[in-house]
């Protein structure tokens, strides 16, 4: 039991469901940090103000027909101009914490290759600055999926093993001019979902893709996302070395990484195959990213299935991969439907991972999808999903300190139309009830889970679908720029404001 009072004690120790959405503040324990989350090209806009270079994502965004109605980061939010505003909305939100990640080109414009800007480092500062004197928490992730398009004209980006020094050479920008305000750094935000997106859908930037997804009709290679997280583990590996070596000791700080962890049911129910498969698909996704930093090297899953397409680490990189992260970051939106392809087909083309042709996977079963849809085509509300994907950690990695980095929830296409219909999102309340509920239950049987981040503080640029998709508590006008609270963001207040209650009735 966390809690220092007894009968609080006994009162937790009753057997809750995941799913039930009675949760308040006082199901943490002391500490544990709440909080929203961004990330730099999602909102700053700014994107060529005040020696900014740009990035893979700028260049990317102005291909016609690469995001939905054509949107793009250009503006976004313009946090770079509104940030104080932004904190202050925060800090009336009553958060103890902000993740936000750092554009590589607002502090190196041309990655390695130039000068470091020093309007970027100001810019940073001042965010930290403010944060701080409003008590809030930061948790900066270093890099979450924007690089400079520099580095991905000189060698095309995350496939080189070049890349791994640019990150470390930024890495250490950040650690030297942030890491006395920063306790909570994250080296890289989803290298394991970037990479599918990047190299195998085609979707991100540099849209590299093999059969049978995204545009792709003949495939560059299956290798190409192994490789290129392969170099992202091994930047990883090595700016925490540098990170442990020469600044931890006196900033004090801890480091670790954010992945795309999903969880998978099995999609015949009670089937042995199925749920073998299941087996495979987490160590494929989850595994596959952090094995390697808590033991040294990929899952033997993999190993099994892709003998040499999988790089291999040197005696000496094992070495210093193995016990690389201080905590995991959890960014949890989906769970889906594994079936065993080994023993029979699976169709290509609608699967998820057919293409690695060990796991399939989809989003219903009998015609019955596994949760409520969402506006992501792939995502479905299933609040257990993250229970077990986080007992499942405690148990893969050794109880080792999680945070819930990144958990949210957009409406369905067509659900919000009217003004009024967004801002009164139930549907985004019952969502974070429910998954907080999750992670208080799976906090009562053991784990270490530390905090929760909601996906995001405000309506903001959501990659491939620009700005048709809506994560925020808070509405962006896309005019005037304006926020305007959810009853999400008011609800978000009254559960943290309210150590015994469930926060706004509505
Ligand atoms: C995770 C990513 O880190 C974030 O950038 C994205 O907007 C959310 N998922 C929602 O899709």
């Amino acid at each position: 039991c966390f809690l220092s009072s007894s009968a609080l004690c006994f009162v937790l120790s009753e057997p809750v469901e995941a799913e039930e959405e009675i949760v308040s503040r006082s199901h943490f324990p002391d500490g544990f940090l709440f909080g929203t989350t961004t990330s730099a090209y999602q909102i700053e806009g700014a994107y060529l103000d005040d020696g900014k270079g740009l990035s893979n994502w700028d260049v990317f965004c102005h291909v016609p027909g690469n995001i939905k109605e054509n949107g793009n980061g250009d503006t976004a939010d313009n946090h770079y101009n509104l940030f104080l505003e932004d904190i202050e909305l925060m800090h009336s939100l009553g958060v103890t914490a902000y993740r936000l990640s750092i554009s590589w080109t607002r502090i190196l414009p041309r990655g390695r290759y130039g000068e470091v800007n020093p309007m970027g480092i100001m810019f940073y500062n001042r965010i930290l600055d403010h944060l701080v004197l409003k008590g809030i928490e930061p948790f900066v992730t270093i890099h979450h999926h924007d690089i400079p398009q520099e580095l991905a004209d000189r060698y095309g980006g995350w496939l080189s093993p070049l890349m791994q020094e640019d990150f470390v050479h930024f890495a250490r920008i950040c650690f030297e001019s942030f890491g006395h305000k920063v306790k909570h750094w994250a080296t890289i935000n989803e290298a394991n979902l970037f990479v599918d997106m990047a190299y195998i859908r085609g979707w991100y930037p540099p849209s590299h893709c093999s059969p049978p997804f995204g545009k792709c009709s003949a495939g560059n290679s299956d290798v190409e996302p192994l490789i290129a997280l392969h170099n992202m583990i091994l930047a990883h590996g090595k700016a925490v070395k540098i990170y442990r070596q020469e600044f931890q000791g006196k900033q004090g700080g801890s480091i670790g990484i954010v992945l795309h962890a999903m969880w998978y049911e099995p999609l015949r129910a009670n089937n042995e195959l199925d749920q073998q498969a299941v087996t495979r698909g987490l160590a494929f996704g989850v595994g596959w990213l952090l094995d390697p930093l808590v033991y040294g090297d990929y899952p033997s899953e993999m190993r099994l299935f892709l003998g040499d397409a999988l790089p291999r680490f040197t005696v000496d990189e094992m070495d210093y991969l193995k016990g690389s992260i201080d905590y995991i970051g959890i960014n949890h939106y989906l769970t889906l439907y594994a079936k065993d392809c080994l023993h029979s087909s699976c169709a290509p083309g609608g699967s998820d991972h057919a293409i690695r042709g060990y796991v399939y996977t989809t989003g219903d079963r009998d015609g019955v999808p596994i949760g409520q849809p969402t506006g992501n085509a792939r995502f479905f509300v299933v609040p257990g999903g993250l229970k077990n994907i986080v007992n499942y950690m405690k148990q893969r990695y050794n109880n080792m300190p999680m945070y819930v980095t990144e958990n949210g929830y957009a409406p369905p296409p067509g659900e919000e139309v009217q003004l009024n219909q967004i801002l009164h999102d139930v549907k985004r309340i019952d969502y974070h009830k429910s998954y907080l509920a999750a992670v208080a239950s799976s906090i009562r049987d053991g784990a270490d889970v530390r905090g929760y981040f909601a996906w995001s503080l405000m309506d903001n640029f959501e990659w491939i679908d620009g700005y048709t998709v809506r994560y925020g508590l808070y509405y962006v006008d896309r005019t005037t720029l304006k926020r305007i609270p959810k009853i999400s963001a008011l609800w978000y207040r009254d559960f943290l404001a309210n150590s015994s209650g469930n926060g706004l009735d509505l």
